[in-house]
């Protein structure tokens, strides 16, 4: 069993700490935020990540949290780095943090590898391990060890991968990295750095093609009358292509897919390359997260004044995250439009993102007199919209479903007018009429 030092406690941070020392490993995690490390100390965890709680519990006698850049390399055989990466005003990835551990590093008696987690653009090794034997840290091992895992769903992605890619440029340091995971069954890819690095930009560039790709067979659907649900699962059943990303929305979003695309599409450009397709994947994604304000319009005439209810604020279910979440451009178009807008998630606190936004404990709170409920992630619990308590508490009862995460029918059939993504809509919906009084109160 090892010892592993990681920089950096947010999601990839603490997933890959928590998981390496429930694998046996002896773990320090060093951040640089005094409140977090506390936090951490006290057994509480700052960020919202189904599981990792009880895993950072259950082996909280061989994980260790400080703010001390010694502390966290005494004796260790590895430090990963697992420090933000966000984009610059260039579209470039910010790499100040990654430099900031790479230059914190002191001459060390043991052999260090030194695993890049963070994702990084293609050649930031070459440039890396230059400067590392620049300083004479010639022991000091270098790694490409892109983390794939998916905010939500994280713990289980680090235990069950699709694949460990370790990217070295001496052999010896990726097997070491490499049986770190040994107890998880996977597929290794083992490469040179710069291709490492190019597969996790490349990954993502190709997820968010798909999901463009789809959003934009939903917008024809809607013009042509087909249901992208149905043209969804006819596409994703071919062997060749697979059904995953294919889920017509409101657009991408999350810390890492907006950055690292443009961060591969800046990458190109600087290298003499003009990357046309991850343009138009961008821009695709920019229009679709405003296309529910057209919706709207359909159905209500101009927002000024109308209440709209957006349900659900994190990128996605299952985490807090908001980074370039849909929810945040869509509710400020609509306060823009002068609408009045109430918003409800449960367990992503955007308060200090939305100013002028009433925020609500619950989405039948949010709903409370609306004109319309978006639904902009598709929180399971919102399957419960459909009740006659939520339709008799709006004022209007329109549904936009952003993630079409209803029944289409089954929402006309409880007195919604439905506008799905990429799905037929009646071009006048007469909602059903109200349930009896009783019936409401149920
Ligand atoms: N979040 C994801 O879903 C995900 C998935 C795969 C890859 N990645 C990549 O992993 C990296 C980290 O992402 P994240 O979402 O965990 O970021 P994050 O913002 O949640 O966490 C980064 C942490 O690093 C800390 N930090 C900054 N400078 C530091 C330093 N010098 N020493 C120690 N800690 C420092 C910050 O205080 C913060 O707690 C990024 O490059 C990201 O693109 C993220």
């Amino acid at each position: 069993m090892s010892k592993i030092a990681i920089f950096g406690a947010g999601y990839v941070g603490l997933v890959t700490g928590a998981c390496f020392a429930d694998l046996g490993h002896d773990v320090v995690v060093r951040d640089i935020l005094p409140e977090r490390i506390d936090e951490l100390r006290a057994g509480r965890v700052p960020i919202h990540e189904p599981g990792l709680e009880e895993l950072l519990a259950g082996n909280a006698g061989r994980l260790s949290f400080t703010l001390d850049v010694q502390e966290a390399l005494d004796g260790a055989e590895f430090a990963f780095v697992a420090v933000g990466t966000p984009p610059t005003y260039s579209g470039d990835a910010d790499l100040s943090a990654v430099w900031t551990v790479v230059d914190s590093l002191p001459k060390l008696d043991q052999r260090l590898t030194l695993v890049m987690k963070s994702t990084v653009p293609v050649g930031t090794g070459e440039k890396v391990r230059a400067a590392l034997d620049t300083r004479g840290l010639v022991g000091v091992g270098y790694v490409s060890n892109p983390e794939f895992l998916a905010e939500g769903t994280a713990v289980r992605d680090f235990t069950h991968p699709d694949r460990v890619v370790v990217g070295a440029f001496e052999p010896g340091d990726g097997e070491r990295v490499a049986a770190l995971y040994e107890g998880i069954e996977t597929t290794l890819v083992t490469t040179d750095v710069a291709s490492a690095e190019m597969i996790k930009l490349a990954s993502n560039a190709f997820l968010t093609t798909r999901i463009s790709f789809i959003n934009e067979i939903a917008n024809v659907c809607e013009l042509v009358g087909a249901d992208v649900m149905d043209v969804a699962r006819g596409i994703g059943l071919d062997h060749r292509l697979g059904s995953h990303f294919l889920r017509a929305g409101v657009g991408w979003g999350g810390s890492c897919f907006g950055k690292d695309v443009s961060a591969l599409k800046q990458l190109a450009g600087n290298s003499g390359y003009h990357f046309q397709l991850l343009s138009a994947v961008i821009e695709v994604n920019e229009l679709q997260k405003r296309r529910v304000v057209a919706k709207l319009e359909k159905h209500l005439g101009k927002l000024r004044d109308r209440t709209i209810a957006v349900l659900g604020l994190a990128f996605k279910p299952g985490t807090d995250d908001l980074r370039d979440a849909p929810s945040l451009v869509l509710a400020s178009r609509l306060l823009a439009e002068g609408a009045d807008v109430r918003a409800w998630d449960p367990v992503a606190d955007a308060a200090h993102l939305l100013h002028g936004v009433t925020f609500c404990d619950s989405y039948l709170e949010a709903v409370q007199g609306a004109d319309a409920a978006v639904i902009v992630t598709e929180w399971p619990e919102l399957v419960g919209l459909l009740a006659p308590e939520a339709r008799g508490a709006m004022k209007n009862p329109l549904i936009v479903d952003g993630r079409n995460l209803l029944d289409p029918g089954a929402a006309r059939a409880a007195g919604f007018a439905y506008e799905g993504i990429g799905r037929p809509s009646p071009s006048s919906q007469t909602p059903a009429p109200a349930p009896e009084p009783d019936t409401v109160q149920q």
